[in-house]
């Protein structure tokens, strides 16, 4: 389909389904074993319901998406997630992520295991040389295999590391493993809250932990001293029926909601509609990332990259002047009712 057609995020999968090849989109699309959370990721917005305020002056709305993320500059409180393989969209893979991103002004989290090195990613910035990136990574207890990677990354230019911290085993794929295209991202099991003070000791960048997914390890968190950490189930992708970042982040609003006032709180999956950007802006996440309809979206190369964070960022502000609300910075959890409304 033209790209001029879409209209939304989810059409990108629509439009990629018909263009990338069966193992390829099934790679990206992928959830672990009956998929259960990859779909709970994309319902649970819909079982709570917004609560929208009229007659109020919403006429600034648009001017106030730009927001910080640890202290970097943005036009848009959402990100790109990091996803491994951007290859089996485009050929010139995660560049066109790098560009998109940066023409829009949005952050990019480049995975490890992208079809680019972090060199060839770090190239792509072109001359848009301060454009901010965090390099995405999975660490072993190897010392001198992460010193080494982390110079590679210091020397990139990024100007953080996030930490994947929900796979300490292989994700259990059915559907990918059907097609041989790998059930996993990574695999390991020896990351501990020691480690991570070793590593923080092996880079001046802060370690942003991804894949939180209770109050408990929230709290953790940030006794560890984290600047920032992210709410993700990895996409439904490594353990079925772990929470969505909606519930996640609802557990630590009603359990510790000072958390999101000591450190940045970032979220992500399932993320499809601006109104979803908006319930989880609401609970204090500070930022929220997309992965799929990005990866899908590359598959219009740049243009597409653009044009996804061009039509979500459009969707946030429209939802957001919908609901009355007139700065986006000062939404908060009153514009949400937060009794789920399916018994389930
Ligand atoms: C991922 N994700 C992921 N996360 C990570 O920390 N390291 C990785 O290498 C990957 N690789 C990866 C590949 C593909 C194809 C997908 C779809 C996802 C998870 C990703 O960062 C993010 O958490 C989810 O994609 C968010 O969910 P949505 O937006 O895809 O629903």
């Amino acid at each position: 389909p033209d790209l001029e057609s879409l209209v939304g995020l989810p059409d990108f999968e629509w439009a990629a389904r018909h263009s990338m090849n069966i193992s390829a989109y099934t790679y990206y699309r992928n959830g672990a074993a009956g998929e259960w959370s990859y779909r709970n990721n994309l319902e649970v917005f819909q079982r709570f319901r917004l609560r929208p305020r009229v007659m109020v002056d919403i006429t600034n709305i648009e001017s106030t998406l730009p927001t910080t993320i640890l202290g970097h500059n943005f036009s848009a409180p959402f990100f790109i997630s990091p996803c491994a393989r951007a290859g089996y969209a485009h050929p010139d893979a995660e560049t066109n992520l790098v560009k998109g991103a940066g023409a829009e002004n949005i952050l990019y989290m480049p995975a490890l295991y992208a079809s680019k090195t972090i060199e060839e990613i770090a190239a792509a910035k072109g001359n848009n040389s301060a454009q901010v990136l965090f390099q995405q990574v999975y660490l072993t207890d190897n010392d001198t295999d992460t010193k080494a990677l982390f110079a590679r990354i210091e020397k990139s230019g990024s100007k953080a590391i996030i930490m994947t911290v929900d796979s300490a085993a292989d994700g259990n794929r059915h559907r990918a493993k059907r097609y041989g295209v790998g059930s996993a991202d990574s695999s390991y099991s020896y990351l501990t809250w020691d480690l991570y003070h070793k590593l923080s000791n092996m880079t001046t960048l802060p370690i942003i932990p991804k894949g939180i997914q209770t109050v408990e390890d929230a709290r953790l968190a940030v006794e560890n001293g984290v600047k920032a950490f992210m709410i993700s189930n990895h996409g439904g992708r490594q353990l079925d029926t772990t929470p969505s970042s909606l519930e996640v982040a609802l557990e630590i609003h009603n359990e510790d909601p000072e958390i999101f006032k000591k450190v940045e709180v970032y979220a992500d999956g399932g993320v499809r509609y601006g109104a979803d950007v908006l319930k989880l802006l609401a609970l204090g996440v500070k930022a929220v990332g997309v992965g799929r309809p990005f990866m899908f979206s590359n598959v219009y190369g740049v243009d597409g990259v653009k044009k996804a964070i061009e039509l979500l960022k459009h969707e946030v502000a429209i939802d957001a002047a919908n609901l009355g609300v007139a700065d986006l910075k000062k939404i908060g959890p009153q514009y949400v009712d937060w009794r789920s409304t399916n018994a389930w």
